[in-house]
């Protein structure tokens, strides 16, 4: 995954990667960090933020993304919903923007135990642009781990839509652990729904997941 990225970096035909919050890429990020890819010429997107936390919040996706990797590695651009945005309609579209003026050529994904990417909750349109999406239930429980309380997770977010994520030209996926089981297995062995977001990607052609045994588990073919 590791050098994957790093071949990928140096070939010198990546302008922007899409960039994914959350555990699982945790370990990538600290490879980027030590590994220090020339990265100054690449510009950043990021999935998604919680809306109602400013980004210096210490649990809001910007400050993850400085803290895990920004603050070490440099980049030419950074873009990331603003939590704090007044004008929520106005927000997506100026997001959606960024997406058209940096097309993604390289998108890592993170996936929900039900099969999320991004914040698309099942259910989310396989077009779909930027947007103001809920947190389902199982959404909130999973994430509240990182907060002090599951009162206190933010219930809602911004995410790039579906449609913006299948956009990309490129698109690693990584899932670790048992609890991504059943979503990876949808993903990959289940039919297109958007009961499970992820399945959206059986259409894109250049999808690489990189998976553990546990979260591999389920699969059969
Ligand atoms: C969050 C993020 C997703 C991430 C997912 C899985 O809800 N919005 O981008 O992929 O959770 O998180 P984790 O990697 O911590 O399991």
């Amino acid at each position: 995954m590791s050098e994957l990225f790093a071949s990928d970096i140096n070939s010198g035909n990546i302008k922007t990667v899409g960039l994914a919050t959350g555990s699982t890429p945790l370990d990538f990020y600290k490879y980027v960090r030590e590994a220090q890819p020339d990265c100054k010429a690449i510009t950043t997107v990021n999935l998604d933020e919680y809306v109602g936390l400013a980004a210096d919040h210490d649990q809001s996706y910007s400050y993850f993304m400085h803290e895990h990797l920004f603050n070490d590695v440099a980049f030419a651009k950074h873009f990331l919903p603003d939590g704090l945005a007044k004008d929520s309609a106005a927000e997506c579209a100026r997001y959606d923007e960024v997406l058209a003026e940096n097309p993604i050529d390289w998108q890592l994904l993170g996936i929900g135990g039900n099969g999320h990417i991004g914040f698309n909750e099942p259910g989310a349109s396989f077009e779909g642009t930027t947007q103001r999406v809920q947190l389902t239930e199982e959404t909130l429980a999973a994430n509240a781990r990182f907060f002090d309380s599951i009162e206190e997770v933010p219930t809602e977010a911004y995410s790039m839509g579906i449609g913006s994520i299948l956009n990309s030209k490129k698109i690693v996926l990584l899932a670790f652990g048992e609890e991504k089981a059943a979503a990876i297995k949808a993903m990959i062995e289940g039919p297109m729904t958007n009961e499970v977001p992820a399945t959206a990607l059986q259409n894109h052609p250049n999808v690489t997941v990189f998976l553990d045994e546990a979260a591999a588990s389920l699969l059969t073919k």
